[in-house]
């Protein structure tokens, strides 16, 4: 069992992410971008937008850098992540939403994730440690980010995956054994396959978007 480590805080006793948020339809959930990496917080903007214009945005950039490039949480080497480092930014990556929620107003319970790559790791890892932090997720191209663990219970939590057949840094198999792992806790999950790799791909989104009108508007 790795140590638990207490979120740095800021002064205000709040933690500091750099973030856009952008007010929505009041009824709609939340979305919550988080970006691959390298990327920034206005990366996935346009996605949402094409998904649900009306619905609010909250956009996180992460705040661990690799060479220059932001991420969520560190890694020892490709696929290889850094277990301590990723318990320490999965809380304080909630702690953050918790006081999004507070200053805008909006229902904490209400939000769903829309992760690529890096982004979808840290939005798996919020769904395998904290059992209210997610209304639902979409994950593009997620890996498995923690082995070992039991997941709290996920019922009926709604949750897309998006998979490449030919993506290197994400193998089918490990698609399945986390599509298999959130089966396991309840969740109700799609898998969406494509022949391509990494990358996302128009089809993809555009199944992403279909998924997400049946489940959330
Ligand atoms: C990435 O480059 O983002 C990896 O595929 C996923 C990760 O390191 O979290």
């Amino acid at each position: 069992m790795l140590p638990m480590i207490d979120v740095r805080l800021k002064k205000d006793g709040g933690v500091r992410l750099q973030h856009i948020f952008k007010q929505g339809d009041e009824e709609k959930p939340i979305m919550l971008l988080l970006h691959g990496t390298g990327g920034t917080e206005k990366d996935l903007i346009p996605l949402a937008e094409e998904i649900d214009s009306t619905a609010s945005v909250l956009s996180v950039r992460g705040n661990v850098l690799e060479q220059g490039m932001p991420r969520f949480f560190r890694r020892l080497a490709e696929g290889v992540f850094d277990e301590e480092d990723l318990l320490f930014r999965t809380k304080e990556l909630n702690q953050f939403i918790d006081q999004m929620a507070e200053k805008h107003e909006f229902n904490r319970r209400n939000v769903v994730a829309i992760g690529y790559s890096n982004g979808a790791n840290i939005a798996s890892s919020l769904l395998f440690h904290y059992q209210d932090a997610l209304k639902g997720a979409i994950l593009l191209h997620p890996m498995v980010p923690r082995r070992g663990v039991d997941l709290p219970n996920l019922q009926d939590v709604p949750i897309f995956i998006g998979a490449g057949k030919n993506d290197p840094l994400c193998p089918a198999q490990e698609t399945k054994e986390l599509a298999a792992m959130f089966t396991k806790a309840n969740a109700n999950v799609h898998v969406h396959w494509e022949d391509d790799g990494h990358q996302l791909t128009r089809k993809e989104m555009g199944a992403a978007k279909d998924w997400y009108l049946k489940n959330f508007a």
